[in-house]
């Protein structure tokens, strides 16, 4: 067996458009109400970005954060991972357009696409550079302009989303800490369920799509719903157990932030308290790949994580697919 070099998250950095947008003020946009959002939801506000301001702008300056709290330089940086579903453009990759910005000279820079899976699948790819000894310092963003993909006259999905970044700093960790298990997951018999339709090359955008908003996100949100919560539970319990750990040594769960019921729901199946679960959904809505690196930040700077803590994160979205990592915080 070769001999894996053990890697781990070590520094975190979140960014959020100024612009908070309240039920309230969506209730002056389509016909929904503070009461249904927050019942239904658990959502109060999200961010929204400017009309000029794109993923990449997010991206680095979140960024720029991750490697402050390392305490690592730009031009230390091997490989950038962006996992988005609202790059800046079709093509450059907007991890290219990271890595020129935040003035990483040598490292290669790709997009990943897995939806609001993204983050769990970039981080466990950014890993598994570290692990085989190809890379050294690996820079992990989830970065999202939901607000760009939304129809805004469909009440049934423009209440969900918000717009953010979240990154984090992958290096070398004292064995026994960092990641100690992951499962990525897909099943794409579910990609109706949650999909972008017009826009790449099935449905070229054309006047017809741009008339019946099919270049908008599309959702099932019952039958997302159900998957939703049987994925989480199932998601976390095979990460614990790849860990050798038992549900009883989790000391905080870091779920996907899309809905306040499908998190409880997760946290029930897991026999967890919600004091070892992270929510933030209410502030900050769905942020798709950036929700868990932003709740992970927040955890951090609450100062609920403390060394030696073994963490569960745990995302799934569109494809349909699913992710979940465990590790032990240092
Ligand atoms: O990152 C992964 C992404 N997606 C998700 O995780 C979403 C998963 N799904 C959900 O979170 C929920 O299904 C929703 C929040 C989207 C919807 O909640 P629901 O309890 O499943 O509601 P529903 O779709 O069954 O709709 C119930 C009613 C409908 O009216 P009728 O047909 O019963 O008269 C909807 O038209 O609520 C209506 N409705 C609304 N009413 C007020 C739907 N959206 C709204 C709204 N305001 N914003």
């Amino acid at each position: 067996m070769p001999d894996f070099v053990p890697v781990g998250i070590v520094g975190v950095g979140t960014c959020l458009p100024e612009r908070v947008v309240s039920n309230k003020e969506l209730e002056t946009m389509v016909e929904t109400t503070d009461e249904w959002i927050v019942d239904r939801t658990g959502i109060r506000e999200r961010r929204i970005a400017k009309n000029e301001e794109a993923t990449s702008d997010l991206a680095v300056e979140a960024a720029r954060r991750a490697l402050e709290s390392a305490g690592v330089e730009p031009h230390e940086v091997d490989l950038i991972i962006v996992a988005t579903a609202t790059p800046d453009h079709v093509f450059p990759a907007t991890a290219s357009l990271v890595q020129d910005r935040l003035g990483c000279p040598k490292a290669g820079a790709f997009d990943l696409s897995a939806a609001c899976t993204g983050f769990m699948y970039a981080l466990v790819s950014g890993a598994a550079f570290i692990s085989s000894g190809t890379f050294k310092t690996v820079l992990v963003i989830g970065a999202e302009t939901m607000s760009k993909l939304l129809n805004w006259k469909d009440r049934s999905t423009c209440i969900l989303f918000g717009d953010g970044a979240g990154a984090v700093v992958l290096r070398e960790v004292p064995r026994g800490y960092g990641l100690l298990a992951s499962y990525l997951g897909s099943d794409g018999s579910g990609g109706p369920l949650l999909q972008v339709p017009a826009g790449g090359s099935r449905m070229p955008n054309c006047h017809q799509t741009l008339d019946a908003s099919l270049q908008c996100l599309h959702m099932n949100g019952r039958e997302v719903y159900r998957f939703a919560v049987r994925v989480m539970g199932e998601a976390a319990l095979e990460v614990v157990k790849r860990a050798g750990l038992e549900r009883k040594d989790i000391d905080l769960f870091i779920p996907h932030q899309a809905n306040i019921r499908i998190i409880e729901a997760a946290a029930k199946r897991l026999g967890l308290p919600m004091d070892k679960v992270l929510v933030n959904v209410d502030r900050y809505g769905n942020t798709s790949s950036a929700s868990v690196p932003i709740a992970l930040d927040e955890a951090i700077r609450s100062g609920r994580l403390i060394s030696g803590n073994n963490v569960v994160m745990v995302g799934f979205g569109a494809g349909l697919s699913w992710g979940a990592v465990t590790f032990k915080w240092q």
